[in-house]
């Protein structure tokens, strides 16, 4: 059956056009993955889809229904998690629970309730306050709030953002479970390889579709144009930036010890680079992942280099910048971290990996002196914390947002210069407004600006004093794969310059960037390594995704937890 049907729709906000005369179709029993970057018109999309909004001319019809239509009779039908889901803070998890099941009046709800609490493995954690939960601790909680009651179409806003590896394979399983040929799934994504498992994709651009149909049609038009290119690198960094140069590659990236490329369309791969990379650098073929194709249609090519890396400082020893002894904290008789020890040297990328809630965040904040460890030490640059000195050369992005919302750009970026005392605030300003192309958007406030801008200024904000190590927690969390690719270019020019860069992400990609990963679980570090020493861990083929999931199944096994 046709859940949606739109004929040329048309939505503008003052004169901007957000859609621009859309036509498609989707089915009921199928998923289909809404893509695009930032500001393509997928919230205003979907909001569309949930009747509440008017439009200015078209078509559109849902479940038979002509939108709009803000009827109850309607609203019964769906099933909606925006971007932003209001979850009840002082709540606990079960409260915010049963309170949406109230608030929907669904009928059998504790036995429901228990199979969600179960699949987003909040369960144990039913008492807790949600304002104390992990940030994709919440995004589980706020999806599973959504489910209580079957939809006949099911509006997915991003539902993925923040959640790591584990639980989104759990919630496109049950996702599908639920769709039993029945409910349609609209369902909004900046994760590429979960675009690539839906039925089919639609990919807008700018307001209009550039794509709409499976998503591996799409895919295999870029056969022969993805290579693999493995060998004695130099190094690994200056080889990812020369390749980036080439005129005939459209993007390139770090996969653990290879580098993956694709070149433009109508040229071949340009041999005359690899003598200058490395010794013995041979190139083969890579089957094209839905990245590539996204990239492609679009037609932006991946930059080379940053300047950001000019305005970093070095610091003169290399070894261990960051110095972390037997690290705990508990909050009561809760331990969130638990016994951690590392070291990280000057220009290493070091991510930290694991499941949403494993103490990833928390042990970022001790690092930066935000919240007392339990036990443990910390040194960073050869001193501790209370050093002044340390902490001028420690930049943090915070995984919430830092910024201050009511202030425009402009004036955070003046803010924070001045807090960290840097020198030449005006001409520091500026570089940061020139290398981040925040020009258009001086004058609006922090919380109005677009998720992409708002991550761009606040790890400009991070650097402003041109920190010699940098913690990143979740920096690219929400943010579209364009963005992505140039946070990475300042991470890995940044990192070649000497600068020691802390790291979290659940872009399993952008695992492979990194020079050591360590896995935390529950407060523990299960694993440390290469991404390549974790991947063959597991076994000789798989994927960093693969060695995620295994590695924490593995250790679920050992300690005799079921799955
Ligand atoms: N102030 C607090 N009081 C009680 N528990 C807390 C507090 N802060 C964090 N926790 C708990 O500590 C654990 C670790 O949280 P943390 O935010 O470090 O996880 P994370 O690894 O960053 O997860 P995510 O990937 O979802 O961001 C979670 O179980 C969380 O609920
Ligand atoms: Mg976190």
């Amino acid at each position: 059956m046709t859940a949606v049907y739109a004929k040329n729709v048309r939505k503008s906000f003052k004169g901007d056009i957000a859609l621009n005369q859309i036509s498609f179709t989707a089915k009921s029993g199928e998923i289909t993955g809404l893509v695009g970057p930032d500001g393509s018109g997928k919230t205003t999309l979907i909001r569309l889809l949930t009747g509440l909004m008017n439009f200015d001319s078209g078509e559109l019809e849902v479940l038979g229904i002509k939108m709009p239509d803000k009827s109850s009779k309607f609203l019964e039908n769906i099933g909606y998690m925006p971007q932003k889901f209001g979850l009840y803070e002082d709540l606990s998890v079960l409260e915010n629970l049963r309170l949406y099941a109230y608030l929907q009046d669904t009928a059998h709800t504790d036995i429901h309730i228990d199979e969600l609490l179960k699949f987003t493995k909040l369960k144990q954690f039913s008492a807790r306050r949600a304002a104390n939960l992990s940030g994709g601790m919440k995004q589980k909680l706020a999806l599973a709030c959504t489910l209580i009651k079957k939809p006949k179409i099911l509006l997915l806003d991003e539902p993925s953002v923040g959640v790591d590896p584990i639980s989104r394979r759990d919630l496109w399983e049950m996702i599908h479970a639920l769709l039993d040929g029945e409910t349609a799934v609209i369902w909004s994504t900046s994760y590429l390889n979960e675009a690539q498992m839906c039925d089919s994709v639609l990919l807008l651009n700018e307001g209009n579709i550039l794509y709409h149909g499976s998503p591996n049609k799409l895919m295999n038009k870029l056969k022969g144009r993805v290579f693999k290119i493995e060998g004695n690198f130099f190094n690994k960094r200056e080889a990812l930036g020369s390749i980036l140069e080439s005129e005939a590659l459209l993007d390139a990236a770090l996969v653990g010890s290879y580098i993956k490329a694709v070149s433009q369309r109508y040229m071949s791969f340009p041999n005359e680079i690899l003598d200058k990379i490395g010794n013995d650098i041979e190139v083969s073929d890579l089957e094209p992942s839905f990245e590539d194709a996204f990239l492609d249609i679009l037609g932006v090519k991946t930059k080379a280099h940053s300047v950001l890396a000019n305005v970093m400082s070095n610091f003169s020893d290399q070894k261990n910048l960051i110095e972390v002894q037997n690290l705990t904290k508990k909050f009561g008789n809760f331990t969130a971290v638990d016994n951690i020890s590392f070291t990280v040297n000057a220009g290493e990328v070091f991510g930290f990996l694991g499941p949403n809630g494993a103490g990833k965040s928390t042990v970022f904040k001790m690092l930066c002196g935000l919240l007392t460890p339990t036990s443990g030490e910390i040194k960073i640059l050869k001193g501790s914390l209370t050093d002044t000195n340390v902490r001028q050369n420690i930049g943090y992005m915070a995984q919430k947002f830092s910024l201050y919302g009511d202030l425009k750009l402009k004036d955070n970026l003046n803010f924070f210069a001045r807090l960290y005392e840097v020198k030449n605030v005006h001409e520091r300003i500026n570089t940061m407004i020139n290398i981040f192309d925040f020009k258009k958007y001086l004058n609006i406030k922090a919380n109005e600006l677009p998720l992409g801008i708002k991550q761009r200024l606040a790890l400009a904000c991070s650097l402003m004093h041109g920190p010699s190590v940098l913690f990143l927690d979740e920096p690219t969390s929400g943010i579209d794969v364009i963005t992505r690719k140039e946070f990475w270019t300042h991470i890995n020019n940044i990192a070649k310059h000497g600068v020691c860069v802390m790291v979290t992400t659940h872009f399993m990609d952008e695992a492979e960037y990194c020079d050591k990963i360590m896995l935390i679980y529950k407060g523990k570090a299960i694993a440390a390594g290469t991404p390549d020493e974790l991947k063959v861990q597991v076994s000789p083929n798989a994927s960093m995704e693969d060695a995620f999931v295994q590695l924490i199944s593995m250790y679920d096994e050992e300690s005799g937890i079921e799955k």
